[in-house]
């Protein structure tokens, strides 16, 4: 808790001190490149979303409120005539929405360069709470659902010569314990527990994803980072009583950093160049990397959590030939029952 105190007092000194003057690192590493950013119509997103813009990206902008996401591509447009930019509906809350959004995008790009997984929920305030698809809301909308997105857009990544994913994590994820035998935190609950643990899942995932990519060729070329944003004022605290809103907004901002400094280290991890010369699976705060908990070493919990998410998703993460390049999850059950047919049908010859 030091370090989030630390933050919140000194953030915008040790971004002024840490972060590079210029973002993104030179124009040409954005130009023409394919962004993905989920949540790009508040805070932090919308921030990266227009910076990428801005720098000549083309942005597909994945988000809940798509009148909006419009409103702010027409805007930015008339400001910065020439940008590239899309809007495409996307309600992580939902596992239907994540797969119809894949095959939806793969029909307006047949590659992308950086997918951005932004969105997130903290909500403080309600009681375990699920979705339709019966996961607690903090473990679908900031792990499981981006997950299942990555799952199935890594072949339509492949396809750019030096693709990355940017798991946007958060701080929070060093306060809390993997609890993998109730990780959605149902039996033993509070919402800062269910927000901490599905962003450690998140960091040991962005490992242990980099680690199995590379043993692929075909996937070996993909990059995926972690990153803190670090503690900003913006819509995250919605959920929170209307006076500590308030506070947040007015007083907090005097000292924590403003969305766009926030989105300083995401735009650092999606363009820096440099970074194709690093293995991957590294945890950035401040645009530097930085340690994260100590699970996310542990190769076997690293390896459990990777079972159990493949369990729970009922398909392999990273697509195997079976699975074929348009899979989702509907399609892979029905697969894997036509080859339990087919198996049972042998057994009875
Ligand atoms: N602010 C901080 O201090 C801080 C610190 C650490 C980490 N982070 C992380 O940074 C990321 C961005 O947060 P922020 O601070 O910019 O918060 P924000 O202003 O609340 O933005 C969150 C974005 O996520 C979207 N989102 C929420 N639920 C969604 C869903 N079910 N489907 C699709 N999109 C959804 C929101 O869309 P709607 O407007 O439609 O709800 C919004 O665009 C989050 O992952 C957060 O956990 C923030």
């Amino acid at each position: 808790m030091f370090e989030v105190l630390m933050e919140v007092l000194f953030g915008r000194v040790m971004a002024l001190v840490y972060h590079p003057r210029q973002l993104p690192a030179a124009n040409a590493a954005v130009k023409g490149k394919v962004y993905v950013v989920t949540g790009s119509t508040s805070g932090i997103g919308l921030e990266t979303a227009k910076r990428l813009l801005l720098s000549g990206g083309r942005v597909i902008m994945a988000c809940r409120n798509t009148k909006k996401a419009e409103a702010l591509l027409q805007e930015w447009a008339q400001e910065h005539p020439g940008i590239v930019g899309d809007v495409l509906y996307l309600d992580l809350g939902s596992m239907a929405s994540v797969r119809e959004f894949a095959e939806q995008l793969k029909q307006r790009t047949d590659h992308i360069d950086c997918l951005i997984h932004n969105a997130g929920l903290f909500d403080m305030v309600s009681e375990y709470q699920t979705t339709d698809d019966d996961f607690e809301i903090h473990f679908q909308i900031n792990y499981i659902a981006p997950l299942l997105l990555t799952s199935l857009l890594l072949d339509t990544l492949a396809k750019a010569p030096a693709p990355r994913i940017v798991n946007v994590s958060s701080l929070a994820h060093k306060f809390v314990q993997p609890a993998l035998d109730d990780w959605q935190s149902e039996r033993d609950h509070s919402p800062l527990k269910a927000y901490g643990r599905s962003k450690l899942y998140q960091v040991m995932m962005t490992k242990e994803l980099q680690n199995r990519l590379a043993k692929q060729p075909q996937y070996a070329h993909i990059k995926v980072f972690a990153v803190h944003p670090g503690t900003v004022v913006t819509d995250v605290a919605r959920s929170l009583p209307p006076v500590v809103v308030w506070a947040y907004k007015n007083l907090a901002s005097l000292v924590m950093m403003d969305s766009h400094t926030g989105s300083d280290t995401t735009v650092h991890v999606a363009t820096d160049p440099a970074l194709d010369k690093r293995f991957g699976g590294d945890y950035f705060a401040n645009c530097v990397t930085a340690e994260p908990h100590a699970a996310v070493r542990d190769q076997q919990l690293r390896r459990d959590l990777w079972t159990k998410t493949e369990d729970t998703l009922g398909r392999p993460i990273i697509p195997t030939k079976q699975t074929g390049t348009a899979a989702n999850g509907h399609h892979d059950e029905a697969q894997q029952q036509q080859q339990q047919q087919q198996q049972q049908q042998q057994q009875q010859q």
